[in-house]
């Protein structure tokens, strides 16, 4: 047994998704969120800085003394894997999580993968189906603009915007006969009714957020891991700006009211070494 918490981190609300799934599936594990909202969208930006937040993200958690540590982002998993590799304690991704459920689900080989601008640039996801299906024929597409969409809670299935956007960034894949299509970004899911209505009924959606989710539950099994004071869990979510957008958009993500204190933090400030101490 493991009573500490599961630590779980993205740019913003997308890896609430993940959440929602932990929820359901380990009710009595405690969840630490933390939800860099001060510098969302991690999509755009360059390796090096990705590696950085990577990094302060990650500390903060470990400050927590969290258990395990999930990387809600697509874009961090497929561009800064090697940072979560040097944790001391277990870090995953959802790269190899969906990209092998995309393996499992496909019929015709042909998979479709809808990821940030970082993460479709990495080909991360490419490599993991490569590797499993050499002979999968692979459709990426980078969709940013869904990021925003998403954050503003413009999901609706008739909402004309993210309609015309989802049918932008879809036709090619449409078109090319993808049998099963990874939602590579956290965000992503919250719109699997439009990119389901405009994919049609015959094409799998692979949920990343779903695919970590059990993943992390896998693990703590096998490991002997489980929270075991039999109390239901708690959560609790640090964001790095704006807590009271937060309040009202994650209770979209995680289909319950979000109650209790949202903490915010200067992220920055996480990885400053301490200041010497006096006399030294
Ligand atoms: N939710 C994140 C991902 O899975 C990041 C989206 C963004 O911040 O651009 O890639």
């Amino acid at each position: 047994m493991d009573n500490r918490p599961i630590g779980v981190f993205d740019s913003g609300l997308g890896g609430l998704t993940v959440v929602r799934q932990l929820m359901r599936r380990l009710p009595g594990e405690d969840i630490v969120y933390f939800g860099d909202t001060g510098r969302v969208p991690y999509g755009n930006r360059s390796r090096e800085t990705l590696e950085k937040y990577a990094r302060q993200d990650c500390r903060f958690l470990l400050g927590k003394n969290v258990k395990r540590i999930i990387a809600a982002c697509g874009t961090v998993s497929s561009v800064a894997p090697h940072v979560l590799a040097a944790l001391p304690v277990r870090a995953t991704g959802v790269v190899e999580q969906a990209a092998d459920a995309a393996v499992r689900a496909t019929l015709n080989r042909k998979i479709g993968v809808l990821g940030t601008q970082a993460t479709i640039q990495s080909g991360a996801f490419e490599r993991r189906i490569r590797e499993q299906l050499p002979s999968a024929e692979i459709f990426p597409q980078a969709c940013p603009l869904f990021v925003p969409l998403v954050e503003n809670g413009w999901i609706g299935r008739d909402d004309e915007v993210t309609i015309l956007t989802a049918r932008r960034y879809l036709t090619p894949l449409k078109e090319a006969g993808v049998d099963t299509v990874i939602l590579g970004c956290t965000h992503f899911p919250l719109l699997a009714p439009v990119i389901g209505d405009v994919m049609g009924e015959s094409v799998t959606l692979i949920d990343s957020g779903k695919a970590a989710a059990e993943d992390c539950e896998r693990q703590l099994r096998r490991d002997g891991a489980l929270n075991g004071t039999k109390k239901a869990g708690e959560l609790h979510f640090y964001v790095s700006d704006r807590p009271q957008d937060f309040t009202k958009v994650a209770s979209m993500f995680l289909g319950c009211e979000v109650t209790g204190d949202i903490h915010t933090l200067d992220i920055e400030q996480v990885d400053r070494p301490e200041p010497a101490a006096a006399g030294r």
